[in-house]
């Protein structure tokens, strides 16, 4: 079959590696892609957000299976742009991934359903946000309401950074309309956990746990970032807090989307948080984790298109997903000055050696094929992926990897993983 990925980062590589290992698949296409992505697929220069072009293209190239591996896409409908084109694509639609898109509309799902999570409250006027906080228990966390690439949560310590807050979020717009609304909720404390699951809108799978790094600099210092590292499985994540999260929140949220005539179908990321009181959801996501995808499918057994298209079909009870007895850990390469201002363009060396080692991966975020060769063409450059038989293992091996390759102003964090010695 012909298979046509949406999007250009390093899930997107990661993702577009797993479908070429599927004997069920003869083509990849990717859109728009990257340099790394251009060796397992023809990358095509349509962009994740031109929906029309994008099922335009499915259709002349008589694509049979699209994945969505984006958020932005997805929230803004394009899996019902190629369902209305009678295409079969793999992601929720909009009336699902609402669920990432709004955090106003999850954490109502999950206060209607019982579902753990941190107290809050919503709010449309800046003035009644700053009235409740004047009074509100410190520290506290400001969330704006829609998507803001991950940086759209603030949390604050003192009641000045609160009121300062929702002034950044509400009336100087700094994630523009994604700040109209707000949501103001309970600090938690403890560790964090991320959990993909497959769903074909009635059974949920999960997959293996993992845990991201998502501040810039050691010891989770720094600023906010995409992720810049993961590892899996999670030991924090024990048998019985898996048992715990099946029970109360997996399922739960699942039937919770269908009761309400959103059917979730494809990637549900649920970030969790395990407290004191037991674990909690810090948010959802409608889509597969970057860099949490990097660490999770190198591990999985069974073939990843045979499980997304079981989503896509409503059989997801017959498949067994099957993940290594192992662990993995993925270490991001970003430009120095990630995620404010940073160069682009420099030469990356090394890729190559990677080619024959086996349990070794170059995942790709931002680079670019030039005369010169490839390029870094982001702030998350390259993701390098290590498996070992335990995390120390995969950890020391992805940080011996990351050393065969170079760029100029190449930055890294040391501490991917260090949590494990805690366990
Ligand atoms: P989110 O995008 O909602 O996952 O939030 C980004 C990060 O902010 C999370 O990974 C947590 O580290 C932190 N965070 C979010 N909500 C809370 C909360 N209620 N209490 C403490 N930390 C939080
Ligand atoms: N790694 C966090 C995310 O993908 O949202």
């Amino acid at each position: 079959m012909k298979v046509l990925i949406v999007g250009s980062g390093g899930r997107e590589h990661t993702i577009a590696w797993a479908a070429a290992k599927s004997p069920k698949v003869d083509k990849i296409y990717c859109a728009p892609g990257n340099a790394g992505i251009g060796q397992v697929a023809e990358c095509v220069a349509i962009g994740a957000m031109e929906f029309d072009k994008l099922v335009a293209f499915a259709k002349e190239n008589e694509i049979d299976f699209t994945i969505i591996g984006m958020d932005d896409p997805l929230v803004g409908g394009v899996v019902d742009a190629f369902e209305a084109e009678g295409l079969r694509v793999f992601g929720p639609r909009k009336n699902a991934a609402i669920i990432e898109g709004s955090k106003a509309f999850s954490k109502d799902l999950m206060k209607k359903y019982n579902i753990p999570t941190a107290a809050y409250e919503t709010f449309t006027s800046p003035e009644a946000a700053m009235e409740y906080l004047q009074t509100a228990k410190m520290p506290i966390v400001l969330k704006a309401d829609g998507l803001a690439l991950g940086k759209g949560v603030l949390i604050c310590q003192t009641r000045e950074e609160a009121l300062e807050g929702v002034k950044t979020l509400m009336l100087d717009k700094q994630f523009g309309t994604a700040g109209d609304t707000i949501v103001v909720e309970e600090f938690m404390t403890g560790r964090e956990v991320s959990v993909l699951a497959f769903c074909d809108g009635k059974t949920v799978k999960c997959m293996t746990s993992a845990q991201d790094h998502k501040r810039a600099k050691d010891g989770d210092q720094g600023l906010n970032t995409g992720g810049m590292g993961t590892f899996s499985p999670s030991p924090f994540y024990t048998e019985e807090v898996k048992a715990f999260c099946e029970k109360y929140i997996y399922q739960p949220t699942i039937d919770a989307m269908a009761a309400e005539g959103r059917p979730f179908t494809g990637v549900l990321f649920t970030g969790l948080m395990l407290t004191e009181d037991g674990p909690k959801v810090l948010e959802y996501n409608a889509r597969f984790g970057d860099p949490e995808t990097q660490v999770v499918l190198p591990r999985m057994k069974t073939d990843m298109i045979e499980v997304m298209e079981a989503c896509v079909d409503g059989r997801l009870a017959d498949i067994e997903l099957e993940f290594e007895d192992n662990a993995a850990v993925c270490v991001v390469l970003a430009s120095d000055g990630y995620p404010l201002a940073y160069e682009k363009g420099k030469v990356i060396e090394g890729l190559d050696t990677f080619a024959d080692k086996d349990g070794y991966y170059v995942f790709h975020a931002g680079t670019k094929n030039t005369e010169a060769g490839i390029v870094t063409n982001g702030g998350r450059v390259l993701g390098v992926t290590a498996k070992g038989a335990t995390l120390k293992e995969a950890r020391a091996n992805a940080y011996e990897a990351t050393k065969w390759v170079s760029f100029e102003n190449k930055y890294m964090r040391n501490d991917i993983g260090k949590a494990i010695d805690e366990a």
